[in-house]
């Protein structure tokens, strides 16, 4: 036996997929009225919500999110965040962040980004961010990420005790920007300068015909081999986005 809701009891439960379209919708945020994903196209956003303002992991999420808001911009990448309160409560919350909170090194931390005032859970509910069994009332710690198409490209859901690693997130845009502009895949624990794989045959084929591969590629078995790709080549490709 077991008390868990079944989710098809969850009123508020629809969820995005990898690879379709990101669910539209109007929103009041801290910098006005956004469109969704409409605004953003041409762009890369990460989309991201939190269970609550004025609550202390997601305050080091959102100082952490706002001090990389120059480095994701400089990868066109807009952040947007999410919660279920009121605009007074964001803009009071995000006041006091920054005025008066300092940690680990960051202080009079200003959001740039907009933050929705999702009091209705309309938006949260079109993104599967109402996790009853998690939490009756607050939305999860969902991630999105976005394509410059309005698609959907990565998610992620973190249980509301764990605060997120902004610099994965960012890691992660980089890889699937390096991933498109250069047509690789991306290995584990991937950074720019580690080699990536070439999803094409040709270092297998020439590895069987000729027993021999392609310069710069290494051979790791018949079915797994990586090649060079300069840290270089990818900022410059990131540069020019
Ligand atoms: C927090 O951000 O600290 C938090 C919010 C909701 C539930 C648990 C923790």
């Amino acid at each position: 036996m077991t008390n868990k809701k079944k989710a098809s009891s969850n009123p508020y439960f629809e969820m995005p997929q990898i690879g379709n379209s990101a669910p539209k919708f109007t929103a009041e945020t801290t910098r006005g009225e956004i469109n969704f994903p409409d605004d953003y196209q041409g762009k890369w956003v990460l989309f991201f919500s939190h269970p609550a303002d004025f609550t202390p992991v997601c305050t080091s999420e959102f100082m952490a999110a706002a001090s990389m808001y120059d480095q994701f911009a400089a990868a066109n990448c807009a952040l947007v965040g999410l919660s279920c309160d009121t605009i007074r409560s964001h803009v009071e919350w995000l006041q006091r962040i920054k005025d008066n909170v300092e940690y680990k090194g960051m202080k009079n931390v200003e959001v740039k980004f907009p933050l929705v005032a999702d009091w209705r859970k309309e938006v949260a509910s079109l993104y599967g961010m109402i996790q009853p069994n998690e939490n009756e009332v607050h939305a999860v710690r969902a991630v999105f990420i976005i394509d410059p198409d309005g698609v959907v490209r990565l998610m992620s859901y973190y249980p509301n005790n764990i605060g997120r690693n902004m610099d994965e997130l960012y890691r992660a845009l980089i890889a699937m920007q390096t991933a498109k502009n250069f047509d690789v895949y991306i290995p584990a624990n991937w950074q720019p300068g580690d080699d990536v794989i070439d999803p094409s045959a040709s270092a297998k084929a020439a590895r069987d015909q000729e027993n021999k591969i392609p310069k710069g590629t290494t051979d790791h078995d018949w079915f797994f081999w990586t090649k060079k790709l300069s840290k270089r080549r990818v900022l410059k490709a990131i540069e020019t986005l």
